[in-house]
C-alpha cells in the first residue's frame, strides 16, 4: 500500500523530472496521449548513460557476447512463430454502466461478486483476451496480407537473425547476442509515470547454452544483473529477487527470477531473468523451415541451442535511477541561513552532466577565459555545462537538483593573485558532500575522468 509519505515524494520526482527537462507528456500541447514519453535534455543525457554503460558491461567487456540491431516491424509470421499473434494478451473486462476497460485482475472482488473499480456496477462482461501488439500495415494495401506488428519485445529479431550472427561471429557455445532498442504494448493500464508505458525500450541479452548449462547460466546472470544495478546506484538493499511461480511462468520456461526495485509506489519489475529453453529457436526453425541448429565440432552433434535471458527495461530503470537518487537536505544560503536542498545523488556514472564549471564573477574577464579554457580542456573528456550567471551558491543548487557530481570554481585564487603557488589551481567541489578541495588544472581532466569510469 502507497503511504501519503511516498505519494508525495512521487509527485516531486514527476514535477522534478518536468521542471528540470528529464521526462515531458508525449504531445503535450494536444492534451497528450497516455502512456507515451518524451525525454528532454536531461533525461535523453541519462537514458544514454544507461544504454552506454548497459552496452559496455554486457558487450564490450565481454568475449562472449556480440551486439545487433534490428529492425521494429518483422515479417508477421515471427509473431505467429513466437506465439504472440495467439496469447500475447491480458485477460480485459468492459463495465457496461462507465463504459470503462480494465484489466480482470483490477476488479473488486466483494463477497464472491466482481465490481468495476470505477463506478461499483456489477453489470460486467465475461473476461476476454486483448492482444497487447499494435498492429499496423505494411505498403499500400490494408488487407490481411499487409498485416503486421509493431514489435512487442527486442528479442525476437535475435532468435530469428541468430543463425546469421553465428556465422559471421564465429562463436562457441555458450555464447550471447545483445540488443537496445524500442518495443510497444498497447497496455490496457499505463501507470506510474513511465513505469508501465505504451512504447519503451529495452536492453536484452539472448545468451546461448547448452541444455545442461541453462539452470547455472540463470543463476549467473542473475548474479550479474544484481552487481550491474549496484554499479549505477541502486543499492542491493532496495533490490529484490522474486521466484517466477510454476503458475506465472511462461509454459516454455524452466526458471524465471524478476528483479524488483522498491519504487515510491510500490515492489515493482525492473526485469526479467528467464531460462527459455530451447523454445524459440524451436519455433522458428519449425515455422521457416530452415535450420537453426548449432553445429558443435567436437562432439560432431547438431542440436538446438537454449539460452537465458536478461531483459531489461530502459525506461523503468531510469525511473528507478531518479526515485533513488532523489533527496532532500539541508545547505546554507548564501547569508549561511540553512535551507532545504534538493538534489539527486546520481553516481556519477551515470548523471547527464558530469562537471560544472562556474567562473566566480562574470564582470571579470580573466575568471571567464579561464573558465572557458577549463570547459575546452574538459570536454573531449565529458559533458560539461558552463554557467557564469547568479550567485555562486544558486549555481551550485542548480547542478546540485539535476544531479551534477562536480563542480569546478575559478576564483581569484587561481589566477594568482594572493597567492602565486596558487595559480591555475581551481576548486573541486563534491556534490554529496558539498567538500571543496583545491586541484591543479592541468590534473583536473584525470581526476574527474578517474570518478565518472
Ligand atoms: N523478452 C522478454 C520480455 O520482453 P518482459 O518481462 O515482458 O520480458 C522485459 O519485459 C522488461 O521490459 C521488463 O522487466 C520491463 O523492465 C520492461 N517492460 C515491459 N513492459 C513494459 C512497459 N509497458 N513499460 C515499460 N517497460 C516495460
Amino acid at each position: 500500500m502507497t503511504t501519503p509519505t511516498d505519494a508525495q515524494r512521487m509527485e516531486k520526482i514527476v514535477s522534478l523530472c518536468k521542471r528540470r527537462g528529464f521526462i515531458f507528456q508525449s504531445s503535450e500541447i494536444y492534451g497528450g496521449l497516455n502512456g507515451l514519453w518524451d525525454y528532454g535534455p536531461l533525461g535523453v543525457e541519462l537514458k544514454r548513460n544507461l544504454k552506454n554503460y548497459w552496452w559496455r558491461v554486457m558487450v564490450h567487456e565481454r568475449d562472449d557476447v556480440v551486439g545487433m540491431d534490428g529492425s521494429i516491424l518483422m515479417n508477421r509470421a515471427v509473431w505467429k512463430a513466437s506465439g504472440h499473434e495467439d496469447t500475447f494478451s491480458d485477460p480485459m473486462v468492459d463495465c457496461r454502466v462507465c463504459k470503462a476497460r480494465l484489466r480482470a485482475d483490477q476488479m473488486i472482488e466483494k463477497k464472491g461478486v466482481r465490481q468495476c473499480p470505477n463506478c461499483g456496477s456489477k453489470d460486467l462482461t465475461e473476461s476476454r483476451p486483448f492482444n497487447l501488439m499494435f498492429k499496423t500495415y505494411v505498403g499500400a494495401t490494408e488487407d490481411e496480407s499487409s498485416i503486421t506488428y509493431l514489435r512487442p519485445e527486442t528479442a525476437q529479431s535475435i532468435f530469428v537473425q541468430f543463425k546469421n550472427v553465428l556465422e559471421v561471429s564465429r562463436k562457441k557455445l555458450p555464447f550471447g547476442i545483445a540488443q537496445i532498442g524500442k518495443a510497444f504494448r498497447n497496455e490496457i493500464n499505463p501507470r506510474n509515470f513511465t513505469f508501465r508505458s505504451r512504447e519503451f525500450e529495452q536492453m536484452e541479452l539472448e545468451y546461448f547454452c547448452r541444455a545442461e548449462e541453462g539452470m547455472r547460466l540463470l543463476e549467473y546472470w542473475k548474479e550479474q544483473r544484481l552487481k550491474f544495478y549496484e554499479n549505477i546506484g541502486i543499492p542491493r538493499d532496495t533490490l529484490h529477487v522474486k521466484t517466477v511461480s510454476d503458475e506465472e511462468r511462461a509454459f516454455y520456461s524452466t526458471g524465471t527470477y524478476d528483479i524488483e526495485y522498491d519504487f515510491p509506489f510500490g515492489r515493482q519489475e525492473l526485469e526479467g531473468v528467464a531460462y527459455r529453453t530451447d523454445y524459440d529457436l524451436s519455433q522458428h526453425q519449425k515455422t521457416s523451415g530452415k535450420s537453426l541448429e548449432y553445429f558443435d565440432e567436437e562432439t560432431k552433434q547438431r542440436f538446438i541451442p537454449h539460452v537465458v535471458e536478461p531483459s531489461a527495461g530502459v525506461d523503468r530503470t531510469v525511473l528507478a535511477l531518479i526515485c533513488e537518487a532523489y533527496s532532500e537536505d539541508e545547505a546554507p544560503d548564501e547569508k549561511g541561513k540553512m535551507e532545504t536542498r534538493l538534489v539527486l545523488r546520481f553516481h556519477p556514472r551515470i548523471a547527464p552532466i558530469k562537471c560544472a564549471v562556474f567562473p566566480l564573477l562574470k564582470n571579470k574577464e580573466q575568471l571567464v577565459a579561464k573558465g572557458k579554457e577549463i570547459v575546452d580542456l574538459l570536454r573531449p573528456h565529458m559533458n560539461v555545462f558552463y554557467d557564469e550567471s547568479g550567485a555562486i551558491g544558486r549555481r551550485y543548487r542548480r547542478q546540485d537538483e539535476i544531479g551534477t557530481p562536480f563542480g569546478v570554481t575559478i576564483d581569484f585564487e587561481t589566477l594568482g593573485e594572493k597567492d602565486a603557488s596558487l595559480r591555475d589551481t581551481v576548486t573541486l567541489r563534491d556534490r554529496d558532500s558539498m567538500k571543496q578541495e583545491r586541484v591543479a588544472i592541468q590534473d583536473l581532466a584525470a581526476i574527474l575522468r578517474a570518478r565518472i569510469a
